[in-house]
This record gives structure tokens, sequence and C-alpha cells, in this order.
């Protein structure tokens, strides 16, 4: 009898109606459309503009069609993971107020926060308790108001990022199909090349935080695009090889959607067809621990039982993976 594994039963995502658009950005900062689309592959970005609405508001859209699709009542939800930078407040966690928001009564969890690799980390995270039989149905989330934490006047960072959230319901699966592996990887001295400043700990919020600006995302852009390339290049190949997997053999490759030069670097790094790259950059911008699950929800219709499926991405931290799974419906 093949192990009990745990597989994505369903996938759902949220985008806020709000467009900002790369002819907005032009009337914001200095910069125009044909920059933007060339050196990003950027059209647009969803930005959530209701009043008093956070990240876990996006969460609970995608819950609420979770479970829809499941035909799973909330109080049969064991546990909620929330891949997120952004969360509604420093503490308590958003996981546990979207449990609220959603009426999961039997749901215990906590956020995870690893930037980009957000959604990566927490289906991991997730998997295992699935696959060590301590939770039968678990929500896993990735998702970010990058919004709150862009200063729309630096030009380097705001064309970049968008809002967005997605995520899947994980359930044991015994035909073989979900979580088959995976590698990550981080290097915290590589913290300062995208960060924010302050606002933690170690630099808690004063009057001095806010005016210097130290509150929004501080990236070095060209140190960060090299590492996510070597990184994603470097982990999607060692999956491969580990579960001797030919590049043939992978059905999609799911990249993380910062920058579409990164994604096209990563496909070319192992000469993988663009064609069977999952794309939403376009649309959406970097949503952050959002775009996976976005990628999935928005290519379901086109994904079949059995397909292989390599997830990549890179972020803040710095953190960093790959990982590989089966389609089980
Ligand atoms: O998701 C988490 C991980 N993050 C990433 O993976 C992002 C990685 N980095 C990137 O995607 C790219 O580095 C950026 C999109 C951030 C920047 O693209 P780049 O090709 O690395 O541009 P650059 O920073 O080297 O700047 C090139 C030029 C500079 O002008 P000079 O010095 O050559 O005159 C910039 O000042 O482009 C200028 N520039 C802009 N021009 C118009 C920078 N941003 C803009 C802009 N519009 N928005």
């Amino acid at each position: 009898m093949p192990p009990i594994r745990a597989a994505i039963t369903a996938v759902a995502g949220h985008l806020p109606e709000g467009i900002l658009s790369n002819k907005d950005l032009e009337s914001m900062v200095e910069t125009n459309d044909e920059w933007i689309r060339s050196r990003t592959g950027i059209e647009q970005r969803h930005i959530l503009k209701t009043a008093n609405t956070g990240t876990s508001d996006m969460c609970v859209e995608v819950v609420k069609d979770l479970l829809a699709k499941s035909n799973t009542k909330p109080e049969e939800i064991d546990m909620i993971i929330c891949g997120t930078i952004t969360g509604d407040l420093v503490f308590p966690d958003t996981a546990n107020t979207i449990a609220d928001k959603c009426g999961l009564k039997n749901a215990f969890g906590y956020d995870i926060n690893a930037a980009c690799s957000g959604f990566l980390f927490s289906l991991t995270t997730g998997a295992q308790f699935v696959q060590t039989g301590f939770c039968k149905k678990v929500i896993v989330l990735g998702a970010d108001k990058m919004s709150s934490i862009i200063d729309y006047q630096d030009r380097a960072t705001c064309v970049i990022f968008g809002d967005g959230a997605g995520g899947v319901l994980l359930e044991p699966n015994e035909e073989g199909f979900g979580f088959m592996d995976a590698i990550h990887c981080g290097d915290g001295s590589g913290r300062e090349i995208l960060h924010m400043k302050a606002g933690g700990s170690l630099k808690p919020p004063t009057v001095d935080t806010v005016l210097a600006k130290e509150h929004f995302v501080y990236q070095e852009g060209k140190a960060v695009f090299k590492k996510a390339v070597n990184g994603m290049i470097d982990t999607t190949k060692r999956v491969l090889e580990r579960n001797n997997l030919k590049k043939e053999d992978i059905d999609w490759l799911v990249p993380h959607q910062a920058n579409m030069r990164i994604i096209q670097s990563v496909a070319s790094g192992f000469d993988f067809d663009m064609e069977k790259v999952m794309l939403t950059i376009a649309k959406t911008g970097n949503t952050t621990a959002g775009t996976l699950p976005i990628c999935l929800w928005k290519y379901e219709d086109k994904l079949k039982k059995g397909d292989k499926i390599m997830l990549t991405a890179f972020g803040g931290g710095l953190t960093w993976g790959s990982t590989y799974l089966t389609w089980a419906y």
C-alpha cells in the first residue's frame, strides 16, 4: 500500500477589485509602461482599497470558496496555516482571525513569515501534519496586502507588487498522489537586501521611523534578482535529481511571480519549455506569498489527475526552495 500523502483537493484565490495600471503609476512616479513591461512583464496589479480591510479579508473569500468547492463544513477543518508578511496585526497571527471569521471552530493554526516563500513553506508544514495522521483537513493559504507596506513614491518597488490571496485544502490521499518532495533553504545573512527597516522589536515604530519611511519594503533589486534565479534553479534541479525525474517529466512549472525575466531565466536554466510554465504576473504583479496558489487557481481547469508539478519560490529572509507534487483530481 502506498504511503498516505497530503494531496490538494481544492484550490481557490481572491484578487481585490481595485486595479493599479502601469498608466496609473506613470502619474505617481517617474516611470513608464514600456519600462515596466519590458523589465518586469507586469501590466497591472490588484489593490485592496476597501477601508478597514486587511489580509484576513482576502483570505476569508479564499476559505469560503475552498469549503464550497470541496463540500466541507467549517467545523471539519483541523488546521489553518497562513503564509504572509502582511498579517492584519503584528500580533496575534492572521490564521486565527481567518478561522474565527469563517467559523473554523475546531481548527488551530498560525502564520508563517517566509515572504515570497510563505506558501511553499506553509504547504510543506501542512503536508507533514496530514502525512503523519495528526490532521485530516488542513487549509494552507498564501496572501499579502503588499500595498500596505509599499512606498508609492519609490519607483524601484511600487511597480512590482500587488495584493492577492490564494489557498488550498490538503487531505490524505491513498492513491499515491499529492506532496512528493521538497528542498527548502534559508540564508539570514542576506536579510538586508530585502526587508523592512523598522516596526519590529529591534526598531519599534516612532515618529522618526515613519518620517524616514522605514515601514516600507526596502529591496536591492539587482542582488535579489541574481540570488532568486540561482536559488530556484538549484533547488529545482536537486528535487528533479533525487526523484529521478527529467525536465520532460514535469507537466507544470509554477514559479514565484516576481519578474518575468526571473521566470524566463529559471526556465531556461534547466532548458524548460515556457509553454508549461504557469504565468499570472502580467495581471497580478508580485503578490508575495500569494503568487503560487493564485497560479494553481488560475490554471486549475488545465490540470489533470496525475500531473507532475514543480513549485519554486524565492524571497526575503532569504528563503527559497522547490516542491514536487502530483495533482490528485
Ligand atoms: O519577490 C521577492 C523577490 N524579489 C524579486 O525577485 C525582485 C528582483 N528584482 C527585480 O525584479 C529587478 O531588479 C527590478 C524590477 C526591481 C529592477 O529591474 P532592474 O532591471 O534590475 O533595474 P535596475 O534596478 O538595474 O535599474 C535600471 C535602471 C536604473 O537607471 P540607471 O541608473 O540605469 O539610469 C533605475 O534607476 O532603471 C531605473 N529604474 C526605473 N526606470 C523607470 C528603476 N526602476 C524604474 C522604474 N521606471 N520603475
